[in-house]
């Protein structure tokens, strides 16, 4: 499949005669809100795990030096917590434009912090689109984030930002502050000329 899902996601869903649409968002979602929404929600997902799986040439890194940002990978197990908005219909005309480096958006189901259920989008960029990179040691992902900086900014800007987002949501992510502590122990040795 094509890096670029725009013209997929316009034809996944249907909003006619909808008013408003629960989306979850569980990276850079969660911190970077420049779209409108009218509810703003903690929320859980219960079956896929955050990773540093997906490939950026657009935004935290160039197609020579594509960054690292995260996707959901399935596993029956696992839950991941993030941020649900209620938006408009319209607001996802700025959003697959955002997500369009390989995200699909897919329906899911909430899960908010009064027990409260509810069906929601999620953009989710799966194993057979063309920038995604897959598995890697958190040490060797550190090390690419750290190189790595696009037209949104440095790739270390993007991870950092979610690990301080994810602790204020109370949100145990392994996997992104391993990372985190890989970078800042490399940063560390670097200045102390170790
Ligand atoms: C999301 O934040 O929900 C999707 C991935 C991203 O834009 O970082």
């Amino acid at each position: 499949m094509s890096a670029n899902t725009i013209e997929h996601n316009r034809t996944r869903q249907n909003f006619d005669g909808v008013s408003s649409v629960w989306l979850f968002g569980y990276g850079s979602l969660i911190y970077k809100v420049d779209f409108p929404f009218l509810e703003k929600r903690p929320a859980t997902i219960r079956g896929w795990q955050r990773r540093f799986w997906q490939g950026s040439h657009d935004h935290r890194g160039t197609p020579e030096a594509p960054g690292r940002v995260v996707t959901l990978i399935e596993n029956r197990e696992a839950r991941c917590k993030g941020i649900a908005y209620r938006v408009s219909p319209s607001v996802f005309e700025h959003l697959d434009v955002r997500e369009k480096n390989g995200y699909l958006r897919l329906t899911i189901q909430l899960t908010f912090e009064d027990g409260s259920h509810a069906e929601g989008l999620v953009y989710i960029a799966t194993e057979d689109n063309e920038a995604f990179l897959g598995h890697a040691s958190e040490e060797d992902i550190a090390r690419q984030i750290t190189s790595a900086s696009g037209p949104s900014g440095p790739n270390s800007e993007y991870l950092l930002r979610l690990a301080e987002s994810l602790r204020m949501l109370g949100e145990e992510c392994p996997h992104t502050f391993a990372i985190e502590s890989h970078m800042q122990s490399a940063h560390n040795v670097d200045t102390k000329g170790g």
